[in-house]
């Protein structure tokens, strides 16, 4: 080759590595921010990465832009491996007008998006962008149209993690809402469809950019977030580990990985943890953490709806997502928050072959105006809906108690539990022996002469006839029970059992889960 053209060339490739260029590298690190390259290397194995596209120019002239064109308009695209797997990403270019979507942009995002779906590889998005480029008017918002397209075709095919490392402003947040996951890292990460500017404009109200979409705020108020982290460093270290539990699509199963924890393990300290009394909590962490592989619980959501705990481990080395009742907050109530977590992450495994296993002691669901004019009867629905659609394996393990459509939702075969499972002490009925004793028993209790000595006898005579798990079981509805120190030993054995399950449905287009 001659000599004259590998310098053009290399002068080309170095212009397009250095996107905005060295003066917007700088601001971007003096922001405390990485790179998009230096995302990308933090992200895959070395070595590995493959740009798509990678000289693609923006095509529009109006307001400056003629003169303000960049190789790679503002995005890097391509694939690389984490661990040896293959992933798809993107990576936004805040050097390049603020990472802002024009119409080469998303063209770009658009056929990475389609490559990632067409070779079933899970999909990445790393996002540092000032929203629609204005500039470029329809073109930039007929671009968000396809992005939001292609990730809700591959939404429940590929896993799809959106890393939030910037501004997502205006259209950029609906496509990382679409997606799985939304990771962002404190300080640097926002997400607002209107700015502080336009909300003082339209509403008066004033407000900065981190408390108007700031980490807090998406992992505690809205639930619009589900990880958080205090550096890119630990965000991508985490993200690495966090696909090591996925399978690449939805015709796959999860790797398994064991981390040398026995599957015989007996489990003792569940005896110590859960209290006798129903009206003391704990911290029903503490139970994941003694029964599933040591050290392999990743909470998903940890801040928010913390009443119910969602996330995925490891038992005997196979994925698993737990959901779990919080006696430690809010006494485990159901509420619209809770049922809206947990569905949304039932629907994920059950997408991606990920098997269910729910750990139950609930009251029921929260009583209340506030509930219920929230529209408490359509986010519980949610709840039913997800699990009686689910058709990965489920068990049910009742740690203490499980209440009316609390039970129905958490343990109940008749929703489609493969099997449920509970410990000796369980309670299993419509309500609490207190509360039921006030309705069933109200007339004896109220002509009675000592009526508070009728009630306590009641209620002791209602919780040692219904109160324990073999009216339950005789029916069939509770296929053991177990002693706590054999919980993870029995977990892996009914999941075994379960762990060829095919289910067939009716056919349909799809279902229409009630939103
Ligand atoms: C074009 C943009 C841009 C945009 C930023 N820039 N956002 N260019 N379109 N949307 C450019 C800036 O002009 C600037 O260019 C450079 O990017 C860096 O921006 P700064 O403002 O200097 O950076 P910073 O102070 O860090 O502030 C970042 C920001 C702010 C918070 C993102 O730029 C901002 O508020 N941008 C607008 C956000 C917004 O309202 N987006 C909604 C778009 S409408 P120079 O040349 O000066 O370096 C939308 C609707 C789509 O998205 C709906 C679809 C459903």
């Amino acid at each position: 080759m001659e000599k004259s053209f590998s310098e053009k060339y290399s002068n080309i490739r170095s212009v397009m590595l250095q996107g905005g260029g060295e003066k917007g590298i700088q601001s971007q690190h003096q922001k405390g921010k990485l790179t998009c390259r230096e995302r990308i290397d933090l992200l895959v194995d070395e070595g590995s990465f493959i740009e798509d596209q990678a000289y693609v120019l923006g095509r529009a002239s109006d307001f400056g832009l003629g003169e303000k064109h960049f190789l790679g308009d503002g995005v890097i695209t391509g694939c690389g491996k984490i661990d040896d797997r293959q992933i798809f990403l993107y990576s936004q270019d805040f050097t390049v007008l603020g990472g802002s979507l024009g119409e080469m942009q998303a063209e770009r995002i658009a056929a990475i998006q389609e490559a990632a779906l067409k070779n079933g590889c899970p999909f990445v998005q790393i996002n540092d962008s000032g929203g629609a480029r204005i500039q470029e008017g329809v073109l930039s918002l007929n671009g968000y149209g396809k992005i939001f397209r292609n990730n809700t075709r591959a939404s429940g095919v590929i896993p799809q993690i959106s890393v939030i490392l910037g501004p997502c402003a205006g259209g950029a947040v609906y496509s990382p809402a679409i997606t799985d996951f939304i990771f962002m890292v404190d300080g640097i990460s926002n997400m607002y469809i209107t700015g502080p500017d336009v909300i003082k404009a339209v509403t008066g109200e004033e407000i900065t950019h981190e408390a108007l979409g700031g980490t807090e705020v998406h992992c505690t108020k809205s639930g619009v977030a589900h990880f958080r982290f205090s550096s890119e460093n630990e965000c991508m270290a985490f993200l690495k580990r966090f696909l090591g539990y996925l399978p690449l699509n939805n015709r796959e199963r999860p790797p398994v990985v064991e981390n040398g924890d026995p599957r015989d393990r007996e489990t003792p300290a569940v005896f110590t943890i859960i209290p006798d009394s129903e009206k003391h909590a704990y911290d029903v962490r503490a139970i994941i953490e003694e029964v599933f592989d040591k050290d392999s619980f990743i909470e998903v959501s940890k801040d928010y709806a913390q009443n119910i705990v969602v996330g995925l481990a490891r038992l005997g080395g196979r994925t698993v997502g737990i959901f779990a009742n919080q006696p430690a907050y809010l006494a485990a109530v159901l509420d619209i928050n809770a049922s809206d977590k947990a569905a949304r992450f039932i629907r994920f495994c059950d997408a991606f072959n990920i098997p269910i296993v729910a750990l139950v002691d609930v009251p029921g669901f929260l009583p209340g105006v506030a509930q219920e004019h929230g529209g408490i009867i359509r986010h519980g629905a949610k709840l039913l809906y997800a699990i009686a659609e689910a058709t990965v394996p489920k068990v049910s393990l009742i740690l203490r108690k499980s209440y009316g459509g609390a039970f129905i939702s958490m343990s109940s075969k008749a929703l489609g539990y493969d099997r449920v499972i509970c410990y000796p002490n369980t309670q299993i009925a419509v309500m609490g022996a207190d509360g039921a004793a006030k309705v069933i028993c109200r007339k004896e209790i109220s002509e009675s002469e000592d009526p508070k000595g009728k009630e306590i006898e009641k209620i002791r005579e209602l919780r040692e006839s219904f109160m324990n798990p073999y009216v339950a079981a005789g029916y069939g509805f509770v296929d053991d029970v177990i002693s706590p120190e054999r919980t993870r030993i029995e977990l892996i054995r009914s999941l075994e059992m379960h762990y060829r399950k095919k289910e067939n449905c009716p056919e349909k287009k799809h279902g229409n889960i009630p939103l």
